[in-house]
């Protein structure tokens, strides 16, 4: 089934999560003008529904109104997400409704990245780096997700914003420690991108 098909079967879980009062700015399914669902971002909102759809444990890095945690798990409701946010004031109450309307499926963890990523005692299928979008907090972060999953040598990623660390992709897809063996990057507003790496 397509992502707008169960978006739509399901709008009401995202007019829920509007009901957390706060701070309010863009996000993964709104433009950030107001809290209406943005077509402008479709083609990156597929690439994460379709990469969710086969992966069973995820890690996500900058979860604000949930919106992205919601995608995945409208792709696939037996997904594992462990989500991290260095500020929990709406991301906590936002996956507490996910969590509620999806099984529990979202362990929350309130804190930096930083300090977060190298305690994490489990490998992961797919990543998903939406926190601060600044090129050196996406390299530690990159780092850091090499380092979890260093036993299987492999990892998939989605870069959210990725033009924010175009500097460490280039290095990526520069450097003959890394093979990609996939990459997408959809046409969109405030773009994504999909990289599947060996190293
Ligand atoms: C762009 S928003 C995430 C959007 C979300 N993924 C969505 O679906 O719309 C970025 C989030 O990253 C969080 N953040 C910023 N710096 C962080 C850091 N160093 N560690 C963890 N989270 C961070 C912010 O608090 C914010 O909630």
């Amino acid at each position: 089934m397509d992502f707008l098909k169960k978006f739509n079967e399901n709008i009401h879980i995202f007019n829920e999560l509007n009901k957390v009062e706060g701070y309010k700015c863009g996000s993964y399914l709104c433009d950030g003008t107001n809290y209406e669902y943005s077509d402008l971002m479709l083609e990156k909102q597929k690439i994460l529904f379709q990469k969710a759809k086969t992966a069973e444990n995820v890690l996500e890095v900058g979860v604000y109104r949930a919106h992205s945690a919601f995608i995945m798990l409208l792709a696939n409701p037996d997904l594992k997400i462990t989500c991290v946010d260095i500020d929990d004031t709406l991301s906590k109450p936002c996956t507490d409704i996910l969590n509620k309307h999806f099984n529990n499926n979202i362990l929350f963890i309130k804190g930096d990245s930083k300090d977060i990523l190298n305690k994490l005692p489990k490998i992961y299928d797919l990543f998903h780096l939406d926190g601060e979008h600044l090129n050196e907090t996406v390299e530690n972060e990159f780092f850091k997700i090499l380092q979890l999953n260093k036993n299987q040598k492999f990892i998939n990623v989605i870069f959210d914003d990725w033009l924010c660390a175009e500097k460490l992709i280039n290095d990526i897809s520069n450097n003959e420690k890394y093979e990609i063996i996939e990459r997408i990057e959809p046409k969109s507003e405030w773009g994504n991108l999909f990289l599947s790496i060996k190293y």
